[in-house]
């Protein structure tokens, strides 16, 4: 491909993510899960918009393989009405308008840049449903990244779980659930105890499942711990923060404790990977001092810390994961 071309095709890629993040702002998913196919026409009526603009995006949505479209009547296309289906799409939306919230962000870039400062919302309106899309959709991203975590991490013959910035708490629940000696504990802010606890109430391990609202920054702890899981969260934060945190994680654990940390990590260069790099770009917008980070600069923080044996091993997927001992 013509160095041009690719360039061009790279600037383009923003229409494809803009059409499907406005298709799920707008409700067309939940209209086409419920109503099978629909025209260009009845969707026009329904949401009340006009036609030609209905007809252009419903287009789109073919040509991205999103939908088909037979004569004039669209629907959701065969491979994708797993993922299109009212119970799938619930945790879904929340990423997706997540998603949506930070391309409205991503735009400034060029003022951030010049400020140096987080993309701030104008106003402070809706912070509490801003905190619970948030969260809710992180609880996507966990439920899928479940199996791997599973699969990748050994926790057994531990007995207390610290769960970092547990947010949703879906791993610790999921971890619980997989070792019936475990209790777990999320660290979050208390503005995210409701919805961690409405998770716990459905999991069979919910004895064993506690919430601990605060900053783990600056409040304790707690102690006893003889494992630690911070899984991204040390992008939020900058290397001062984190050497701090870790030191706090540190006192928090039983000697010979496990912590754990699962996060984007860049080579020694900062050069990628791509996706990790665009990481950090996501939080220059959205943070006031976090980066996406290299194994050698955790590792440095780690040791600065106290732990002993750390070592990292790829996750499937796009993140790693990083092991040390107290
Ligand atoms: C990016 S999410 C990660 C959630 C989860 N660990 C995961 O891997 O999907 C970061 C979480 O850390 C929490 N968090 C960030 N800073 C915090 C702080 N200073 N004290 C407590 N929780 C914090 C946020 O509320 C959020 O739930």
């Amino acid at each position: 491909m013509r160095k041009k071309d690719r360039l061009l095709e790279d600037v383009y890629r923003y229409r494809k993510a803009v059409v499907l993040l406005a298709a799920a702002e707008s409700g067309l998913f939940e209209y086409l899960i419920e109503n099978a196919t629909v025209t260009g026409k009845e969707t026009a009526r329904h949401f009340g918009w006009e036609q030609r603009g209905v007809e252009i995006l419903l287009n789109a949505l073919c040509a991205s393989g999103y939908l088909t479209k037979k004569q004039d009547r669209y629907r959701i296309a065969p491979g994708f009405t797993n993922i299109f289906s009212l119970q799938e799409f619930s945790l879904l939306k929340e990423w997706l308008h997540h998603e949506w919230r930070l391309l409205n962000r991503w735009i400034y870039l060029p003022e951030v840049l010049q400020t140096g400062k987080p993309r701030r919302e104008p106003q402070k309106k809706n912070v509490q449903r801003n905190h619970r899309n948030f969260i809710l959709s992180m609880a996507h991203r966990e439920k899928e990244n479940l199996a791997i975590l599973l699969r990748s991490i050994d926790l057994q013959g531990c007995s207390h779980l610290l769960d970092l910035g547990g947010g949703p708490g879906l791993f610790a629940a999921a971890l619980a659930e997989k070792y019936p000696e475990l209790k777990a504990t999320v660290f979050d802010t208390p503005g995210t105890r409701a919805l961690a606890l409405r998770f716990f109430r459905q999991s069979p391990a919910k004895s064993r499942l506690k919430f601990k609202g605060g900053n783990f920054l600056t409040d304790p702890l707690g102690k006893g711990y003889d494992a630690a899981l911070l899984s991204s969260i040390l992008h939020i934060y900058s290397p001062r923060d984190n050497r701090e945190l870790l030191a706090r994680t540190h006192q928090a654990m039983n000697p010979g404790g496990k912590i754990i940390i699962r996060d984007f990590l860049l080579n020694p260069q900062k050069t990628g990977p791509l996706i990790g790099t665009l990481f950090a770009v996501n939080m220059l917008i959205n943070t006031e001092q976090g980066n996406a980070y290299s194994f050698k600069e955790i590792k440095g923080w780690l040791a600065g810390a106290g732990f002993k044996n750390i070592s990292r091993r790829p996750l499937e997927g796009r993140m790693l994961l990083i092991e040390a001992l107290k």
